[in-house]
């Protein structure tokens, strides 16, 4: 084959040589290394085999977690920051470092394709899934996005960005109930743009649809979300796989857009008898030029990645871990960690003379937590806790004590059957899987107990633990945790009727109020001597495949602190928890630090910022609300749903944009983040007072260091629409991570777009914009006060909901010329000047004039088309051929659409 010629020739010339179940090989499921594969042996828990053709062949593919490492249970990797912690941060170019650790270790792990990153909106802090993924900001999220995958890309490893789309919650995930009812101006202003940032500037080679319904159609068998709008509307030339066991039927996943099957061959496969894929493509249901399609766009990016001459060499056995990409990791976890409050300065520890600090808590020493469960969990290749990197940092002077005042979850004690009637039998055999055990249970003691289940299977299916009635526990049985506590208040000589069923039962365990006093007295009593106490507390049930059933700390983790606290008040809390949490103990505490999910570095990381040799500069990619009944999603229609339906009736008001709008004060906004030192804003410059709809503003401001130490602060830049638009009250337009001496200031610029000032206007199907006054906010949080500079500018005129519309014949020929018409709508109060209408065409195929044309004046309220005349190449095999094309507005405002045509 020529390397010379273009991709879409090469592909051509592979696919001319496939028969059918050849093709249909490529995009069904190969089996799962996490499961008996269905054929071969597959390493990987996504995996499509090599293929002999007659002239040559086709490499396998192998397609692996995640994103925050090499997961899947492989070993000699490195465990980086849940990507909460990265987008914590605030930083891209972290972003993309992380990218790059993660690219290459997959890349020598011998998988091609990494499964990540996780883009979807945390729009609850239930979600099980919220420490994977980065945030509630469409702005932040899409920046955190391109940075990582260009950085995975640039290792020569592709990236199958995940899970397209709304899929926001584990509970009925992948099942009819899971119906996302949503419109489409709060997909396209809040769920879409990082998946769209994503394909379209870092040309992200994969996309992997969701386990979500929306509105009525499986996302991977949605023709709205992948062939209308990855492929029309964004002109995507990548392919879609779907989540594990996504699919659900035939015809809808190929005639939706759906290219690859994974990781089973159920419905492109030949499991159905007669096959059904290739059946339903020989008896013409499903058209040829669809299976065609579905492997051109595999071929294409397996071209583009360089896969048929560089294929990956590594293997699953193979050591990828490095001292570099260890380093990566520990530098993400310093910079995520967020400082949420320090009264009296409780931190830093000083680096020397520290004095006597009492450490406690089980998550600092005998049960730490690294990352969450699920998929997304990484094996660490080594580990430091808390309290060993706090040992190792601790300068001379400073005396560290260590009490982890609560028992593990893992060492407590059955509950004997004196106090649970009928005695509790795990449940061990598959063949009672799903059983439930019902008993009751009479309270030997008033006060605090500790439940906790074990869930064995490593099935991804919850097991559930009630109190009367009450749902308590959901334990999904995902790697690493499989034992789950919940902390519950009992009355002496009450009963109680407790159920625990679901899955596999391996212990049902307990701590009553008398265990818990006996474990907390050495930790109270070491508290009460030192200068510090630090108590490290962790949320270790947060894990793909369960929601959160409260924001409560497991164990009795916030009584423990509440103790500490009460005999010192110079306690320090430190949080190892990828969501928000409660924080009832809060006004008992001098110091919050969150360190999130800090991966394998943990302790060393931690060390550091708490003994100030690294500044916490993190800031929160996610409100912190004073409980559930304040979040968007508070009812049970919009979480986890009712009836076959979730609502997502709080629209684009998600996150913070809920909070402003409803004029409600939570915990912690989104944004915030405290550091060792203070910074002043000072010089806020707007470069225009009025603009109009196709150019930028550009604003800057100056960060002062104001404190005595260095430090970091994220510069963030708010932008308030009018009223009238129906936006909330303040948006994420733009924000600048800023290292400063102390003294020292800085400069920090921002452009604020036409798109940042546009929204999707359901009427127009598409964006649009509007005159009035928009309101510039900078400062460092999403707080207005932490807003002090601020400012406005008027947009004058503007395009309004101006867009592309393409028409072409519905079938082409190759080689023979067609006639294809751009049209701009009508729209907007504008006179537009050079307007350049341009085609996007797939490789190979060619335009008359270039494919674009300048128009130089548009006026107002009138629609122009311009008709170009396009010959797909001789060689263009039958496929779906998306047909693109553009309308620059002006220098700074584009509009786009696209059209579906079968070649044959
Ligand atoms: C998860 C995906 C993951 C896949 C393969 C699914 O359960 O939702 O994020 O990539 O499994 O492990």
């Amino acid at each position: 084959m020529n390397a010379n010629q273009p991709i879409g020739q090469r592909v051509a010339e592979v696919m001319s040589t496939m028969t059918l179940d050849q093709e249909d090989f490529l995009v069904e499921g190969h089996g799962t290394a996490n499961e008996p594969p269905t054929s071969g042996g597959n390493p990987y828990v996504f995996w499509m085999p090599g293929i002999t053709l007659s002239c040559g062949s086709i490499p396998a593919l192998g397609e692996e977690d995640g994103p925050a490492g090499v997961a899947d249970g492989l070993s000699g990797v490195t465990q980086l920051p849940a990507g909460v912690g990265l987008a914590a941060t605030f930083d891209p170019s972290l972003a993309s470092q992380y990218g790059q650790v993660i690219g290459s270790e997959e890349w020598g792990k011998g998988a091609a394709v990494n499964l990540g990153p996780t883009i979807n909106i945390d729009r609850d802090p239930r979600w099980g899934r919220s420490f994977e993924t980065f945030t509630e900001d469409p702005f932040l999220n899409a920046s955190l996005a391109t940075n990582e995958i260009d950085g995975v890309q640039s290792t020569g490893e592709m990236s199958q960005v995940k899970h397209f789309a709304a899929y926001n919650q584990e509970t009925n995930r992948n099942t009819p109930a899971d119906n996302v009812i949503i419109d489409q101006r709060t997909l396209n202003e809040i769920y879409f743009p990082a998946f769209q940032a994503a394909v379209q500037q870092s040309k992200a080679g994969s996309v992997m649809c969701s386990y979500a319904v929306v509105n009525g159609d499986f996302a991977c068998q949605s023709p709205f979300l992948m062939n209308q709008t990855l492929d029309q509307e964004w002109g995507y030339p990548g392919f879609v796989t779907s989540d594990y066991g996504a699919l659900h039927d035939t015809i809808g996943g190929a005639l939706g857009g759906l290219d690859q099957e994974q990781p089973f061959n159920t419905y492109f496969g030949p499991t159905l008898n007669p096959p059904a894929l290739e059946a339903d493509v020989e008896n013409g249901t499903i058209p040829r030029a669809v299976i065609n399609t579905m492997v051109q766009r595999i071929l294409t990016e397996m071209f583009r990645f360089n896969l048929f001459t560089s294929p990956p060499t590594g293997n699953p056995f193979s050591t990828v871990t490095s001292t570099a990409n260890q380093a990566v990791g520990n530098d993400v976890a310093e910079t995520s960690a967020t400082l949420l409050k320090n009264a009296s300065h409780a931190l830093p520890l000083p680096a020397k003379n520290a004095g006597y600090v009492a450490v406690i808590g089980p998550a600092a020493s005998t049960q730490p937590i690294y990352g969450g469960g699920g998929s997304a969990y990484v094996n660490p290749s080594q580990t430091v806790t808390p309290l060993a990197g706090i040992l190792a940092t601790a300068g001379s002077g400073s005396f560290i004590h260590y009490q982890p005042g609560l028992p593990t979850d893992a060492s407590l004690a059955a509950i004997p059957s004196a106090d649970l009637s009928p005695a509790f039998q795990p449940i061990t055999s598959f063949n009672n899987f799903g059983q439930v055990y019902t008993g009751t249970l009479t309270a030997p003691e008033s006060g605090t107990y500790v439940l906790a289940i074990t869930n064995d299977c490593g099935c991804y299916t919850p097991e559930y633990l009630t109190l009367d009635g009450k749902q308590l526990i959901s334990d999904p049985s995902t790697p690493p945790v499989h034992t789950y506590s919940v902390a519950v208040n009992l009355t002496q000589g009450e009963q109680y009727t407790l159920s625990v069923g679901g899955a596999l039962i391996s212990s049902l365990t307990w701590a009553k109020p008398s265990d818990l006093a006996s474990s907390m007295a050495p930790a109270i009593a070491a508290a009460k001597l030192a200068k510090t106490a630090v108590v490290v507390v962790s949320d270790d049930t947060e894990s793909e495949a369960t929601d959160r059933l409260s924001l409560n700390l497991p164990s009795a983790q916030d009584e423990l602190i509440s103790a500490v606290a009460a005999v010192n008040p110079n306690t320090v809390v430190v949080v190892d928890a990828g969501a928000p949490i409660a924080m009832p103990w809060l006004d008992q505490v001098n110091s919050v630090l969150d360190a999130w999910y800090p991966g394998q570095s943990n302790g060393t990381a931690l060390a550091d910022v708490l003994f100030g040799k690294s500044d916490p500069s993190g800031h929160l990619p996610v409100t912190f609300p004073t409980g559930l009944s304040e979040v968007p999603a508070s009812t049970t229609a919009q979480f986890p749903g009712m009836n076959n339906e979730v609502q997502y009736s709080e629209g684009i008001d998600v996150g913070y944009r809920w909070y402003d709008s409803q004029h409600l004060t939570p915990m912690f906004p989104f944004g915030f983040g405290l550091s060792y030192t203070r910074f002043a804003f000072s010089g806020l410059r707007v470069d225009r007072s009025t603009v109009d709809g196709v150019h930028d503003v550009h604003v800057s401001a100056t960060v002062t260091n104001v404190g005595k130490s260095a430090g970091a602060d994220v510069a963030q830049l708010y932008l308030g629409d009018p009223a009238s638009t129906g936006e909330p009250p303040r948006q994420l337009v733009g924000f600048q991570r800023v290292k400063l001496g102390p003294g020292q200031s800085a400069r920090v610029q921002f452009t604020i777009t036409p798109r940042d000032a546009s929204w999707w206007d359901d009427g127009a199907g598409g964006w649009t914009e509007q005159r009035g006054l928009y309101r510039v906010y900078v400062g460092d949080s999403s707080a207005l006060a932490n807003l002090p500079l601020r400012n406005a500018f008027e947009v004058t005129q503007t395009p309004g909901g101006r867009q592309v519309a393409v028409t072409s014949p519905s079938t082409m020929t190759p080689g023979k010329p067609a006639r294809v018409t751009v049209t701009l709508t009508a729209g907007g109060d504008e006179t537009l000047q050079n307007v350049r209408l341009a085609l996007q065409l797939p490789d190979g195929w060619t335009a008359r004039h270039g494919g674009q044309k300048v128009l130089p004046v548009v006026k107002p309220r009138r629609a122009v088309a311009v008709t170009f005349v396009v010959t797909p190449p001789s060689w263009a095999p039958s496929t779906n051929s998306v047909v693109h094309a553009t309308a620059d507005l002006g220098p700074d405002a584009q509009r786009e659409a696209g059209t579906t045509v079968t070649v044959s």
